[in-house]
């Protein structure tokens, strides 16, 4: 290999080197996007597309059944702290009855990991608007 070929070989490397870890870690863009379409698609009928409880399914369910964020916390860990990302997994994967809730909140038994963390992370950006949406200081 004569100079120039040994530096294009040497810049082709680390033009390598710097597109590599950019792609490995940036988050899968898909991510929230799949929160959101599984919330809307399983969720939001009983839940309300904003989370508020507003559900077309949960007309006749008092009190409707908005997040966590609005009403009671529930703590299916039992650490005492309730509406933490883990309670809300279990929540999800369970149901509630298994927590003296309601058995209208079916467990999800065929969510993967990743698919329940992506509805975890959905809620979360629901809590965030809703929270925006309040009046006052935050
Ligand atoms: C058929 C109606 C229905 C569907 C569909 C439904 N839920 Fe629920 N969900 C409920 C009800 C009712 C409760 C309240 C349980 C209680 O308080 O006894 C609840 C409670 C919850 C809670 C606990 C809220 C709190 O205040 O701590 C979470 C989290 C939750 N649901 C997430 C989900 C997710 C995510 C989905 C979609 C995968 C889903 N639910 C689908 C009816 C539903």
């Amino acid at each position: 290999m004569n100079r120039a070929a040994r530096r294009t070989a040497a810049l082709a490397f680390g033009l390598t080197l710097l597109a590599l870890p950019a792609g490995a870690e940036s988050p899968p863009a898909e991510a929230p996007l799949l929160g959101e379409e599984l919330f809307l698609s399983r969720c939001a009928g009983c839940h309300g597309e904003t989370g508020d409880g507003k559900g077309p399914l949960a007309r006749a369910l008092s009190p409707r059944p908005h997040l966590t964020w609005k009403g009671k916390a529930w703590d299916p860990d039992g650490n005492g702290i309730g509406n933490e990302d883990a309670d809300l997994r279990l929540m999800i994967r369970n149901g509630a009855e298994l927590y003296g809730g309601s058995s209208v909140m079916l467990p999800n038994p065929d969510l993967s990991d990743a698919q329940i963390e992506s509805l975890v992370a959905h809620i979360r950006e629901l809590e965030r608007r809703y929270r925006e949406s309040l009046p006052g200081p935050r």
